[in-house]
């Protein structure tokens, strides 16, 4: 009897330590057992920086009266354009943005009658379309000044964006494109000029990408859907711009890294598309401006409900490196500030919008009602719709010129 006893015992062991080791050599960083997991940069599990007070603590209180402005870089597929349009409609604000039904683009100013907001949803897209730091910082300032001579004669412009896991913008992106958006009026302007269509050929021929499969997506070298967070966010002068001839890769994609951590870090604020409370817990205590109704949080993206293959993932993940990088810099930094806010604040997210924020206000959370969205996440269940373009999205070939091809 005990001996059967000692070799089912022994059978058990052997199977767990069976079920260890398989589980030890089968698993890679996404995948266990053929179950797709999400990788660790996802959900913040994976901490690898730890930031000095310094960095962490943004206070900005800002005086929209006095010499602040907001600069709002928008990136493609982060949920972008759904905060922008927060930006404009749903900012406590005096006096509020002006806005007329239909119209994309409202009119932001302060009692003084000036500019506030440089966003998409403001002023238009003054320094191209979804212009990228390269462009903004070489062009805000100039077009105050010819704009705004009436006013201030300094301002102090407080950078924001959005972020969103890299994986799945890269997806979201080549859902948008295969639906029809090029962006192929982007100037791509960086040390005084547009880059040529020898530097950056377009993917497509003809009129736009519709129907772009993602192996076709993938192998167009000149995507710039590739690391297009990384790319936005650093200051290009440093690579040659669009031009690498002559340059080695590795640094190239070394130096935007480091570039755009270190720009995000002088960033006023920037936001979390996957954390929507803490983007606003984070975004209310730093630039001392609250929305009007809270952000939500949308599970039902065009992503979420998107096949990915495993193979699929992998390629995303090897051709995006630079932008998860930079994501899971951003990601510790993000979520250390908001550790670092509850701390000195003596409240949590969740307590601050339980209790402290504005206890009455609860009930009157208001549905937006609007569908028209490029960030891919507020349609809904049915159909995907062809989205509308952007300005400057409509002809290609027109602004195919814009981008000075050389002749
Ligand atoms: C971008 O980098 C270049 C080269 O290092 C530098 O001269 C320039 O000042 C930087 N641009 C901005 C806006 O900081
Ligand atoms: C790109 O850079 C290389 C080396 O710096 C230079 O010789 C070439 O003329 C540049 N091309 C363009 C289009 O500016």
């Amino acid at each position: 009897m005990n001996r059967t006893w000692f070799w089912v015992f022994s059978l058990l062991v052997g199977l767990v330590l069976f079920f260890i080791f398989f589980a030890f050599y089968s698993c890679t960083s996404t995948v266990c057992f053929g179950v797709l997991e999400k990788p660790d940069y996802v959900n913040g599990q994976l901490v690898k920086h730890s930031f000095s007070s310094v960095d962490l603590y943004r206070d900005r209180n800002l005086d929209l009266e006095g010499n602040d402005v907001i600069v709002y870089l928008h990136i493609q597929k982060t949920g972008g354009a759904t905060f922008g349009r927060h930006l404009v409609h749903n900012l406590d604000v005096d006096p509020p943005c002006s806005c007329v039904p239909g119209v994309k683009k409202c009119l932001c100013l302060t009692k003084n009658k000036r500019v506030w907001l440089v966003s998409r949803h403001s002023v238009g897209w003054i320094c191209g379309l979804h212009a990228d730091w390269t462009e903004l910082t070489g062009c805000v300032d100039p077009w105050f000044k010819k704009v705004d001579d009436r006013g201030r004669k300094h301002r102090r412009y407080h950078y924001i964006t959005m972020l969103r896991d890299p994986v799945k913008r890269f997806f979201s992106e080549w859902q948008h494109v295969s639906r029809g958006a090029t962006w192929a009026g982007a100037r791509l302007h960086c040390n005084g000029r547009s880059a040529t269509l020898e530097e950056v050929p377009f993917c497509f021929s003809g009129e736009d990408w519709t129907g772009a499969t993602f192996s076709e997506f993938v192998s167009c070298k000149s995507n710039l859907a590739f690391n297009r967070m990384t790319r936005m966010l650093s200051n290009l002068t440093k690579v040659n711009c669009y031009n690498r001839t002559g340059l080695d890769e590795d640094q190239v994609s070394k130096i935007l890294v480091e570039s755009a951590k270190e720009n995000l870090l002088s960033f006023a604020f920037f936001g979390i598309l996957e954390e929507q409370s803490k983007t606003q817990f984070l975004f209310e205590h730093t630039l001392g401006i609250k929305f009007i109704n809270n952000l939500e949080q949308k599970e039902q993206t065009h992503v979420a409900r998107l096949l990915m293959t495993q193979e699929m993932v992998d390629i995303a993940v090897r051709t995006n490196k630079q932008d998860i990088e930079l994501y899971q810099f951003a990601k510790d930094l993000f979520n250390q500030r908001v550790a670092d806010v509850e701390k000195r604040t003596g409240y949590t997210v969740q307590e601050y919008f339980d209790y402290y924020r504005d206890p009455q206000r609860e009930e009157e959370q208001e549905e937006d009602g609007d569908v028209e969205d490029d960030s891919g996440m507020q349609h809904g269940q049915g159909e995907e719709r062809r989205l509308s373009h952007y300005p400057g999205e409509a002809q290609p070939e027109a602004k195919r010129l814009s981008r000075q091809p050389k002749s």
